[in-house]
């Protein structure tokens, strides 16, 4: 049996990060994953005046006390979806932030109006000049905020500016994610008071001071667990996936059940085994947490490709999340995409060929393709995945996977 160690999460980390804005003292966070998303927003908050002391392999010692500045211009913020958090953080502290926008993977349009809408409502205002975003408000006063649609961003965005405005905010519709959940106990941890973090409706007290001297430990990576999991079930492995929330995954674990792949839940570990039989086909639709997520759906797509029969995949969260379909063809997939539903008629061989990954998680399911596929499989543009999976090669050569990283191959780079 292989084994793998999934790293702290990702989308977490890049909330808990800018959360540290809000104290303006040092605290200390574990499990940090060693990826390009943290070092780009590292790189950020350093131009702001944030000292990172690392500490161990995954420890991060984080001083906001010299940050003087609410200005966030710098040229990474384009390269970072997460650097829409330097919004409601520095809005937070210093009642004024002026951020570059943020940059995002090509997924149809992903707008950031909520957010806006958001900080409005807490007495902000916004305006767009010259590709930047001015927020200020001479009072943050808390004020109930009702999203239009369930958003990951803007729900943090909002409990950042909420924790020190006077009174009480409540977010309703609010998203559920697990990183909510964490980035919420750490804000709580320096003294915020937030309530029903996980659930739909969200109520954030302002607090007037908050302290350091905390020590907050990343979950793990739902994304990245949910890889390797869809990895181990594709190339019928015997594989133990440890420290992970098995409960973070039930809308994965329900699926690959369904398809007939092994999965056994322990306390902190699942164990993955080839079913007895094929593969089964099955139809996925993404939908905001506890819902199937949007960001294991190209995984997904790939182990599908393995069962005779038609699949279908319905994006419930992003307009335009199927390009990479395009690469797979080129190895033999047969999918018909038509606006947000992919059809996919598995069974058919894939081959290996040279193909592109064209964001984060796609690059993800080409890695999958190119472990499943006959013969060799080159992919381009690896950068992206650098962007969100720690030691990806590495893991995947421990469980037996014939993988090896190249001199870097940059097309053109993107965001998140
Ligand atoms: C977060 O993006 C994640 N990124 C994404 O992960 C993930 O795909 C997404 O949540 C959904 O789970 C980070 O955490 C950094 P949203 P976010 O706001 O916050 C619409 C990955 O691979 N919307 O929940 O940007 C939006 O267009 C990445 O790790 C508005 O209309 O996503 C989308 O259709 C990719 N107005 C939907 O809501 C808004 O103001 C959900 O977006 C905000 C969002």
């Amino acid at each position: 049996m292989g084994e793998v160690t999934i790293s702290g999460a990702k989308n977490a980390a890049l909330g808990v990060l800018p959360a540290a804005l809000l104290i303006g003292e040092v605290c200390t966070i574990e499990n940090v994953p060693d990826i390009l998303d943290i070092t780009r927003m590292k790189n950020i908050m350093a131009s702001l005046g944030v000292v990172f002391q690392t500490v161990g392999h995954d420890t991060l010692r984080v001083d906001t006390s010299g940050v003087s500045t609410f200005h966030a211009t710098g040229d990474e913020m384009h390269r970072l979806r997460a650097s829409y958090y330097l919004m409601g953080a520095l809005l937070g502290r210093f009642h004024e932030a002026v951020i570059t926008f943020p940059g995002g993977c090509d997924f149809g349009n992903r707008p950031i109006d909520q957010h806006f809408k958001g900080f409005e409502a807490l007495g902000a205002t916004v305006v767009i000049d010259h590709g930047c975003i001015h927020l200020k408000a001479e009072h943050l006063v808390g004020a109930p905020v009702y999203l239009d649609v369930v958003s990951v961003g803007a729900t943090i965005n909002i409990m950042l500016a909420a924790v020190r405005a006077e009174g009480l905010t409540t977010i309703e519709n609010a998203a559920k994610e697990p990183h909510i959940v964490d980035i919420a106990n750490f804000l709580n941890a320096l003294g915020a008071d937030i309530k029903g973090a996980g659930t739909d409706i969200i109520k954030v007290r302002g607090v007037r001071a908050m302290n350091g001297g905390v020590v907050h430990s990343i979950i793990p990576d739902q994304i990245e667990a949910g890889t390797f999991m869809v990895a181990a079930a594709a190339t019928r492995g015997n594989v133990m996936v440890k420290n992970v929330i098995p409960k973070h995954m039930e809308s994965l674990t329900a699926k690959l059940l369904e398809i007939n792949v092994q999965v056994e839940e322990r306390d902190d570990c699942i164990h993955i085994r080839p079913g007895n039989g094929p593969f089964m086909k099955a139809n996925i639709k993404t939908l905001p947490y506890p819902g199937f997520p949007t960001d294991l759906q190209p995984p997904v797509a790939v182990l599908l490709m393995l069962a005779a029969g038609v699949s279908t995949i319905t994006e419930g969260i992003y307009d335009n999340r199927f390009k990479y379909m395009e690469e797979l063809r080129h190895m033999g997939a047969e999918v018909q995409v038509n606006g947000r539903t992919a059809m996919i008629e598995g069974g058919r061989p894939l081959s290996g060929c040279t193909i592109k990954a064209l964001d984060l998680r796609a690059g993800a399911a080409c890695v999958l393709a190119g472990l499943v596929a006959e013969g060799e499989t080159e992919i381009l543009n690896v950068q992206y995945i650098d962007r969100g999976y720690e030691n990806l090669v590495e893991k995947l050569t421990a469980l037996g996977a014939d993988i090896r990283r190249e001199t870097r191959t940059f097309c053109e780079d993107s965001n998140d």
